[in-house]
């Protein structure tokens, strides 16, 4: 039989995307500085005005395509040469993927998909940048962008619970880690797994005692120090 691939994940948030011109959500000039979640990323803001939900993920949507994967999200890839990579990532973007990813997992959905708001296994993929009102799937009934709002359940987090169980390293990249059930994650890597953490800004809470390298540094300075680290170790 051959022999056992490492497994290293990533855990990635907002911060990855930050170098390609993606706005992350909690900083000074982030996304609900400008919009409040309530009116735009919730189940109960979608009933009561979808007009404006779907204006709001046009934009996030039209961001996206315009953007380019950046060098962090590049090195993520790379490291596919040598190990079994996967990436569990809260963004709703498609940069690991067009950086050459083959195992992500998107816990909060992809902003380039739309799905039915009656049957949530009819999931399609968008074309153009736009999803309006009247766009309807096969039922008959209007198409919701595939994203995961406030409120609802994270489908995705069984596996990434697999995912995580199997790390013989990880790494939480470019989170603040504040949104649960994503955040949980990193108390389902064994106790055998290295742990490293890469973000700019102090983050991390109970688990630093396990890090053994904070990289705090953007994503791309970050993940350059990591691997090389990870080479020479
Ligand atoms: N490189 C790496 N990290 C960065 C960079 C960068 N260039 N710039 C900012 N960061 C860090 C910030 O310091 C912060 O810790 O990225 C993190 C972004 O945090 P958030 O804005 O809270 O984004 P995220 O953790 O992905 O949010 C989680 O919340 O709003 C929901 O569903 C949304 O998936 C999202 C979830």
């Amino acid at each position: 039989m051959g022999s056992h691939l490492e497994r290293i994940v990533f855990l990635t948030g907002a911060g990855v995307s930050a170098e390609s011109g993606i706005p992350t959500f909690r900083a000074k000039d982030g996304l609900w500085e400008n919009h409040r979640v309530e009116d735009v990323a919730t189940p109960e803001a979608f009933r009561r005005d979808p007009a404006l939900v779907l204006r709001f993920y046009n934009e996030r949507r039209r961001g996206v395509l315009a953007a380019e994967p950046n060098s962090a999200h590049r090195l993520i890839a790379e490291l596919q040469n040598d190990f079994d990579v996967w990436v569990i990532t809260q963004n709703i973007d498609d940069l690991h993927e067009r950086a050459g990813s083959r195992q992500v997992l998107h816990l909060h959905g992809e902003i380039k998909k739309a799905r039915s708001t009656r049957d949530p296994d009819y999931i399609v993929e968008l074309n153009g940048s736009e999803l309006n009102l009247g766009d309807l799937c096969p039922l008959g009934s209007q198409l919701r962008p595939h994203i995961v709002w406030f409120g609802e359940a994270v489908p995705a987090m069984e596996e990434a619970i697999e995912i995580a169980q199997e790390a013989d390293l990880f790494a939480v990249v470019g989170t603040s880690l504040q949104v649960y059930p994503a955040a949980g994650i990193v108390e389902f890597v064994p106790l055998s797994s290295r742990l490293f953490l890469i973000d700019p800004a102090p983050v991390g809470g109970g688990f630093h005692r396990r890090v053994e390298r904070f990289f705090q540094a953007p994503a791309t300075q970050g993940m350059a120090q990591l691997v090389e680290h990870v080479r020479a170790t």
